[in-house]
């Protein structure tokens, strides 16, 4: 399948694997290059710029295809060092870059400048403008289901997706509740050039994360998430767990008075408790509705294949058949 996004990214499938927090490293990110779509590492996962170097390395051994790195603009006091990670993914030869979270106008240039295609994720149509006006390459539009942040805003890829589709120039993935073909082909029928997904990936047999991270995902339907930190607007949708129901009733209970302290133990440090040590009611970990729609831990090579073939009997047999047959 040819769209315009395999065109900017020089992929074979419209399909790609957003930056996970302790999810993303290289195995991943090579795995779903390997098999044909776009891996991405999570920058900020490696503790610092050496380390991602490192990572990029191990990412180049493993595939020959492009892949990205993703950068998470955080909403913190002490900002990590944005620079000197940017540095080691140029001088790593990565040709795509992955931003998310805060506007990422500043380190453009020096992006662009490296011959670096960036795709900025963003929640809203506001924010995808604005991240075309600054020059990215591409967008993805993440909706109100996805897992991790959704913003404030609470629309549905329903309508934000022909939203976007309306409004940009630029061409955009899907983001948030991809799961499979019928998540793609209703993407593309929406105006988006391929789709995103991060918790189908998380349910991956390369996924470096423990099994019982997978087995709680396999196990959760589609109404076992739950939105913390909307009191802070850095809303995080996550797998509800006891400790996500803790945070919940100090939202509840303090509400404009909650500080970050008061959900310190549930929030902070969680990531590698989860992801490496397999402790699932460690604190609050993102997790997006998908999670309903995932019944197996298949390769991603399986994945990938399974999602364009079974596409391509959506697009040819279901639908061009609706068109033909007369009533
Ligand atoms: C466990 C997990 C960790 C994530 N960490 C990040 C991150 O560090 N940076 C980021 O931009 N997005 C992060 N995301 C969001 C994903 O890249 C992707 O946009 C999102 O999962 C799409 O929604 P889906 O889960 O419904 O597919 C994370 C998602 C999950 C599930």
């Amino acid at each position: 399948m040819k769209t315009a996004i395999t065109k900017l990214f020089g992929i074979r499938h419209p399909i790609i694997q957003g930056g996970m927090h302790y999810v993303s490293f290289a195995q991943l990110a090579a795995a779903v290059s390997n098999a044909g779509g776009l891996g991405i590492i999570a920058a900020l996962t490696q503790k610092t710029p050496a380390d991602l170097a490192r990572e990029i390395a191990r990412c180049h051994d493993m595939t020959d295809r492009p892949f990205g790195v993703n950068i998470t603009f955080l909403p913190t006091v002490t900002s990590p060092d944005y620079p000197g990670y940017i540095r080691e993914i140029i001088q790593g030869g990565v040709k795509i870059v992955e931003t998310a979270g805060r506007n990422p106008q500043q380190y453009l240039p020096l992006l662009k400048d490296a011959g670096i295609k960036v795709i900025h994720k963003c929640t809203s149509v506001r924010h995808a403008l604005k991240a075309e006006a600054i020059g990215c390459d591409a967008v993805s539009v993440d909706g109100f289901e996805c897992g991790g942040h959704p913003g404030e805003d609470d629309i549905p890829n329903m309508i934000l997706l022909p939203r976007a589709a309306d409004e940009l120039k630029i061409p955009f993935v899907a983001s948030g509740g991809m799961a499979d073909a019928r998540s793609l082909v209703a993407s593309l029928a929406l105006g988006a050039e391929g789709i995103n997904m991060g918790t189908r990936f998380l349910a991956t047999q390369e996924a470096p994360v423990h099994e019982k991270v997978k087995q709680a995902i396999l196990a959760a339907s589609e109404l076992d998430t739950r939105l913390v930190m909307r009191t802070f607007r850095n809303t995080e949708r996550v797998l509800n767990n006891p400790a996500v129901e803790r945070v919940l009733e100090k939202e509840a209970e303090l509400g404009k008075d909650l500080r970050f302290e008061d959900i310190f133990e549930e929030i902070a440090g969680v990531y590698p408790r989860v992801m490496q040590e397999g402790d699932v009611d460690a604190g609050a970990w993102s997790c997006g509705m998908v999670a309903g729609l995932i019944h197996d831990i298949p390769t991603c090579g399986e994945l990938i294949a399974r999602i364009m073939s079974q596409a391509e009997v959506l697009i040819r047999k279901r639908l061009t058949s609706m068109l033909e047959e007369e009533i």
